[in-house]
């Protein structure tokens, strides 16, 4: 299966995504996780990287292209993949839309978690107390949130255009999200 998580930061999509990929079979991209690898090994592109990411901007588009095309080309993407932090711009979905019908892999879900602003902000002060994530400050969180309203959240109507859209609850336990995930991804959901 191949799945693309959608949501704000804090929404969730590395959590679930975790569970998703057990279920599934399938592995988990995580560009933020690849692009923290990067940066953690200080290699040239981590070290380019670093700064727009601790800041909550986006990383260029070039290089999460190059990655993206990198990481789809391993053997273990055969059977599908869950995407989690890609396509983040509208110019991102066109070039993933162009790079997946080039490879004969077409995207087959798009699913957005909806979680409200201010549990957002609670999650990631969750998180930034328990792993100091560089970007998990109350500036790059509130940059980031920016970001996604402006350049991300027009992606999710990309997908929605594209029938491809399904929207889901975020909000709740661990358990109750994962298992509304898995009911939108049967196949007898609606897409809407
Ligand atoms: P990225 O790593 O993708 O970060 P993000 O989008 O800001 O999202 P998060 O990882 O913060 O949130 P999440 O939805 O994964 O939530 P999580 O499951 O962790 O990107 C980081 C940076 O890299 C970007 O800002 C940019 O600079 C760069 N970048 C990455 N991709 C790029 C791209 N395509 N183009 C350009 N630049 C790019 O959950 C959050 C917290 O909440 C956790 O502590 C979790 O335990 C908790 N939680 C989760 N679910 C629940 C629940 N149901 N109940 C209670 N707590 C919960
Ligand atoms: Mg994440």
């Amino acid at each position: 299966m191949r799945l693309v998580l959608l949501g704000a930061p804090g929404s969730g999509k590395g959590t679930q995504a975790a569970r998703l990929k057990e279920h599934l079979q399938v592995p988990h991209i995580s560009t933020g996780d690849l692009l923290r690898a990067e940066v953690a090994a200080g290699s040239k592109l981590g070290l380019e990287a670093k700064e727009v990411m601790a800041r909550g901007e986006l990383v260029s588009d070039a290089i999460l292209l190059g990655m993206l095309e990198d990481r789809l080309s391993r053997p273990d993407t055969a059977n599908g993949f869950i995407l989690d932090g890609y396509p983040r711009n509208l110019a991102q979905a066109d070039a993933l839309d162009a790079l997946l019908k080039r490879i004969g892999q077409p995207m087959e879900y798009a699913v957005q978690l909806e979680v409200p602003t201010e549990l957002l902000v609670e999650r990631i002060a969750g998180r930034a107390a328990a792993e100091g994530r560089a970007d998990d400050n109350p500036e790059s969180v509130r940059k980031r949130l920016e970001v996604y309203d402006s350049q991300t959240a027009p992606v999710i109507e990309f997908y929605r255009q594209h029938g491809q859209l399904t929207v889901v609850d975020g909000v709740g336990a661990l358990d109750e999200v994962f298992h509304r995930l898995v009911e939108a991804l049967s196949p007898t959901a609606d897409v809407g």
